[in-house]
């Protein structure tokens, strides 16, 4: 039996609709991989959902004056709904305000309690005297001590990009109401992460082909030395902390969310009628866990998710997490509360859905930040998608539709330039391969587009309008080689332009569905001579200036 994959993408705070800036770092990226392995045959999980618990989650509510248990309910279904939209095939989209999770993410605490990892501590913590309350990080702002600027949060400041404690900020001040926290005791259950430190190193030893973003993040901690932390807050929202003595206290949110990939996997094992398959996956050493996420996420899963998977004992750990920089809009760094970003909604207003994925495939962050611009975006849909590949197949498939009475044609004999392009498929379709088993998806959508334009090559020098009338037959092999390319395109399409890749092979009127193709047979696939096409329609239209135009002031409005 093939090996188990079990793919997660980063869980989103249900707290705003999805932007493009999600998409790029983690859930295109983990769509790829996933659809390119499911081609592959693999046997393959993938798991998502909401994170619908902590701060940011009660800032929003805050700021909306509603329950957090409603800017979670709202959020959850219309981000479900952009990701089904644009086309994340996820197994499975939970949310972690599910008894289920709770239940799940309370019994691991208690495992790690009883076994000592965790331990009770009083420490003193910024307390605001007008709300009464302790506050979270991010409920405390005040000055950066390291570039000055105001505006720094409790936990970071986003100007620097430094890791801050709240006590670190200068002149602090309460989010909420502007008073000045003053300094009282609490009490806080720390997992013990330093006994882990050691453990961690060696393990990430093994891992030489980790990004080395990840790598260099985490040695970076390594030489500090890991501390333990806490993983219990005071706010009201989140899960209860399952002690006697834990009265208004709540599981810290990194802590239960990470969790929320197991109890995920849990509910998809449910709803197959399968309630024990989700160990098939996290209990079975032969599984590869992968974890695509954004690379402010890098702490949380190639430190402390493991070291609790470690002190727990009963789960695998993770053999890749792939991190990906960010993405800025025409320059700037998306905010949302500035409102400075790309709704995905918006978006599927006006636009099909695969030329936004393949904008994203082809610059994804990997090795540094990416800047989404609108008129890099219609270059790119006008110039790639439509010029190169649309026109490939629109020029081919018409031609066959007025000359051949919209039959493949007949093979014939075939001479260099058409093994040579046939050959080319094999070539490809390793190279796309290799690349989204790397984790390089702008190399593997590149290869992909460089197919198209050796097929528009191909069609160029072949000049099917000329040899059509002094030699029929000759035309004929022009082609047929030329469907046999677009049914391998059509299947090549798929991890990357799935909208797409399913109209093509219906235009192609091809067998079955293209999903049940296997990724490694893609160059052995032949459309019979006289096979009748299907409908064609156009693929990839250009896209007006003036529409363009209309989302840029849009965005700056
Ligand atoms: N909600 C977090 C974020 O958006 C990601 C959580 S990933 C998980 O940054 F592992 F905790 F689930
Ligand atoms: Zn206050």
């Amino acid at each position: 039996m093939a090996a188990k994959i079990l793919v997660t993408a980063a869980l989103p705070y249900a707290n705003g609709p999805l932007h493009l800036g999600h998409l790029a770092g983690a859930y295109i990226p983990a769509d790829v991989y996933v659809r390119y392995q499911r081609l592959k045959g693999s046997d393959i999980l993938f798991i998502c959902g909401s994170d619908e618990h902590g701060v940011p989650i009660t800032i929003r509510a805050d700021r909306e004056n509603v329950s957090p248990k409603e800017i979670v309910d709202r959020y959850h279904d219309r981000m479900k709904e952009s990701f089904r939209r644009i086309g994340l095939a996820f197994d499975n989209y939970s949310r972690t305000s599910l008894p289920l999770h709770h239940k799940i993410a309370q019994d691991f605490f208690l495992n790690l309690y009883n076994k000592g990892y965790i331990k009770e501590q009083s420490i003193q913590q910024y307390y605001c005297p007008t709300c009464r309350r302790f506050l979270p990080d991010r409920y405390i702002e005040g000055e950066c001590p390291h570039c000055h600027r105001q505006g720094a949060r409790g936990d970071q400041c986003e100007a620097c990009g430094r890791w801050l404690e709240p006590e670190q900020l200068l002149s602090p001040q309460c989010k909420e109401c502007g008073s000045t926290p003053e300094m009282r005791t609490t009490t806080h259950w720390y997992f013990r992460l330093s006994e882990f430190q050691q453990r961690l190193e060696d393990w990430q030893t093994s891992k030489t082909d980790w990004k080395s973003n990840v790598r260099e993040f985490c040695s970076g901690w390594f030489k500090e030395g890991l501390t333990d932390r806490p993983i219990t807050r005071d706010i009201d929202w989140g899960i209860p902390v399952p002690l006697p003595n834990a009265d208004g206290k709540v599981l810290y949110v990194w802590f239960d969310a990470p969790i929320g990939y197991i109890s995920s996997s849990v509910e998809w094992a449910q709803k197959q009628g399968a309630p024990d398959r989700w160990r098939d996956y996290w209990m079975n050493p032969e599984t590869k866990l992968i974890h695509f996420i954004g690379k402010d996420n890098i702490v949380f899963h190639a430190i402390v998710w493991p070291a609790t998977l470690m002190a727990h004992g009963d789960f695998i750990l993770p053999s890749q997490i792939p991190a990906n920089e960010f993405l800025n809009i025409e320059g700037d760094k998306i905010s949302t509360s500035r409102n400075w970003a790309v709704w995905v909604d918006d978006y599927l207003e006006v636009f099909p859905p695969d030329p936004l994925r393949y904008w994203l495939e082809s610059n994804a962050p990997e090795s540094k930040d990416a800047d989404f611009t609108w008129k890099d975006f219609q270059t790119s849909n006008n110039s790639e998608l439509a010029d190169v590949l649309g026109n490939l197949i629109n020029r081919s498939l018409s031609f066959i539709e007025k000359n051949f009475e919209a039959k493949v044609p007949p093979s014939g004999t075939l001479r260099d330039p058409d093994r040579a392009i046939l050959a080319e498929i094999g070539n490809a379709t390793r190279r796309i391969g290799a690349a989204i088993e790397d984790f390089q998806v702008r190399a593997a959508v590149g290869a992909l587009m460089d197919l198209a334009r050796s097929g528009n090559k191909y069609f160029n020098d072949e000049a099917p309008w000329s040899s059509f009338k002094v030699d029929r037959a000759r035309c004929a092999t022009t082609l047929n080689t030329t469907v046999q390319l677009l049914a391998a395109l059509a299947v090549l399409m798929e991890p990357f332009l799935p909208f797409s890749a399913e109209k093509l092979w219906r235009m192609l009127n091809a067998p079955g569905s293209h999903h049940d193709q296997r990724w490694n047979d893609v160059p052995e696939l032949r459309l019979p001579d006289g096979h009748p096409l299907g409908k064609r329609e156009i693929l990839f239209s250009k896209i007006e200036d003036a529409i363009i135009e209309e989302q840029i002031a849009k965005l700056k409005k």
